[in-house]
């Protein structure tokens, strides 16, 4: 019998920013640390960061191109990088069945990485190694970054 040890090793993180550039950093670190595959739930407030911390993702996938918010678009491709990186924003989407009949389920199962802003709204079906990246605002702006998970 050949047996094989799978190393489960989880990702976990904690930063405190003081600035747009700093968040834009972390977002660098984690993106040097992604697999093909992965799935970042991006969570928090609006205007937190989330968008921002996309960016030092993109940057670390040698994406070149702007990040646009896809706020509008809902789900917005990038081609060009070391792998494809699809960037999704749920914020107006009404919940699991639009996702559904959108083909959104393709975006959890990517050949490439899938960053979700607002991923609350289809919790349920967010696969179990989803990445989460926490920014929460604290009282004098700074941002606590959190991240943990993801079945390594
Ligand atoms: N420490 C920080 N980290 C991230 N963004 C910050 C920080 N301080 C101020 N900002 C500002 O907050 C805004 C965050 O916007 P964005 O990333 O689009 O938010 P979200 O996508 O979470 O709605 C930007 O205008 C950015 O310049
Ligand atoms: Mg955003």
């Amino acid at each position: 019998m050949i047996m094989k040890e799978i190393a489960a090793a989880m990702i976990e993180a904690e930063y405190l920013s003081h600035s747009a550039e700093e968040t834009e950093k972390a977002g660098m670190e984690l993106g040097k640390m992604l697999r093909r595959g992965d799935v970042v739930s991006l969570r928090g407030s609006l205007g937190a960061g989330k968008t921002v911390l996309a960016k030092g993702i993109a940057k670390a996938l040698s994406i070149n191109e702007a990040i646009v918010s896809p706020t509008f678009t809902i789900v917005q491709e990038y081609d060009a990088g070391t792998m494809p990186m699809f960037h999704l924003d749920l914020y107006r989407l009404s919940g699991d069945d639009e996702f559904e009949s959108m083909g959104g389920e393709e975006f959890l199962y990517p050949d490439g990485i899938t960053l979700i802003e607002w991923s609350e709204k289809i919790e349920d079906m967010l696969p179990d190694s989803t990445i989460f990246v926490e920014i929460a605002i604290n009282e004098d702006l700074t941002r606590k970054i959190t991240i943990e998970g993801g079945a390594r």
